[in-house]
């Protein structure tokens, strides 16, 4: 079955937010399709997702409570046929890791934009923005996938 893994730095706030939402579209198409998260740092591991993270996509009808953060791997490099980082660290880390298949998520709607680190954030401000970009992407992503 094809996969995909979406990678951020801490897979507490972007991450998890763009597994979410692909997972959501993946079931409403009924397309098989693995979807996962993980994060380039170890800092937050085992741990849910950032409280404004779940609150933004509680507001949109996703429970995201349930996820827990875990570091990239180097089984996850050959195991999933796409790794999609969320900025352009992300995408340099993986590619210093080895990995072959990396795509951006911000090409896919974003004219290659960063989907900017939430994290330090004052407060809940830009968690609706950073959900609406991968919200936008992630549709287009999975519809390249299909495609590709
Ligand atoms: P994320 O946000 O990469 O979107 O999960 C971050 C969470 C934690 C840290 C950095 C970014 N941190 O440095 O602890």
């Amino acid at each position: 079955m094809r996969s995909v893994l979406f990678v951020c730095l801490g897979n507490i706030c972007r991450s998890p937010l763009a597994e979410a939402l692909m997972r959501v579209k993946v079931q409403r198409k009924g397309i098989r399709l693995i979807v996962d998260s993980a994060g380039t740092g170890d800092w937050h591991v085992g741990e849910p997702p950032c409280e404004n993270a779940v609150r933004v996509a509680a507001l949109h009808g996703i429970d995201i409570s349930g996820l827990r953060a875990r570091q990239v791997t180097a089984e996850d490099l050959v195991r999933f046929d796409r790794l999609v980082g969320l900025d352009a660290a992300n995408v340099a880390d993986l590619k210093r890791m080895g990995a072959k298949n990396v795509l951006k998520l911000g090409d896919f709607g974003y004219n290659g934009a960063d989907v900017p680190d939430p994290y330090f954030f004052d407060g809940f401000d830009g968690f609706e923005t950073v959900f609406e970009m991968i919200d936008t992407c992630t549709t287009n992503l999975l519809r390249y996938l299909e495609e590709n």
